[in-house]
């Protein structure tokens, strides 16, 4: 499963990148407004960073207006994905974008029959938002496992980027099922690593290794 970390904040990115933890970065709007940086220099920056796949969102609901903005930000950098929105002019921009060689995001995504039109689309990726279901009172991991059947199904290359992900039990489920990426906030990327017995199995070997008035080398 990769990993890409859902932030636009640069300090973030580049710790997480050295750790070695970081297959891409995905951004939207919102993101861009926490960060209070502009979207170009932003994105530039995470760009230089990270050398997977970093999806950048267009804010335009036309389809025109999508196509002029997708052509703006692809100019930043060669691993920036588009993104759009999951609509008809959301759709028809990632057909006509993949046609021209782009990477694309299909993004807002709620149901399977939206991932199965994105998927003849030819999107790169489809984002359904797991946290936002389950705040709606649904389960939002099933989402995942509808999309997985579908796509096995047909064969569709498109890959699942679960998003969304509010808890290391969403990343645990939705690698279960078998998405090819999470992407996941920096606090809960981080929180992965964590185990009590983790924490206290070190403490203990520590101290006795104290005991013995050892040293390695
Ligand atoms: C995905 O690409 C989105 O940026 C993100 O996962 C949305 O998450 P949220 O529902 O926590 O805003």
């Amino acid at each position: 499963m990769k990993f890409f970390v859902d932030t636009a904040d640069v300090k973030e990115i580049r710790e997480l990148n050295d750790l070695g933890l970081l297959d891409g970065v995905t951004t939207n709007p919102s993101l861009i407004l926490k960060s209070g940086g502009s979207i170009a220099e932003v994105t530039k920056e995470i760009c230089d960073i990270v050398e997977g796949p970093v999806s950048s969102e267009v804010v335009a609901t036309d389809y025109k207006e999508m196509m002029r903005e997708a052509a703006v930000l692809s100019k930043i950098a060669d691993n920036i994905c588009i993104k759009v929105p999951l609509t008809l002019d959301g759709l028809k921009a990632c057909k006509a974008l993949r046609s021209e060689g782009r990477m694309v995001n299909v993004t807002l995504c709620f149901s399977a029959n939206q991932a199965l039109l994105a998927a003849k689309a030819g999107a790169s990726f489809i984002s359904p938002f797991i946290g936002r279901i389950d705040d709606m009172g649904v389960e939002g991991i099933e989402l995942i496992g509808e999309i997985k059947q579908i796509y096995d199904n047909y064969d569709f290359p498109t890959e699942i980027l679960a998003a969304s992900i509010r808890t290391v039990n969403h990343v645990k489920q939705a690698a279960l099922i078998g998405a090819h990426v999470a992407t996941v906030p920096p606090a809960t990327l981080r929180a992965l690593v964590k185990h009590p017995l983790t924490d206290k199995g070190l403490a203990a070997f520590l101290a006795d290794w104290a005991k013995t008035g050892q040293k390695i080398g």
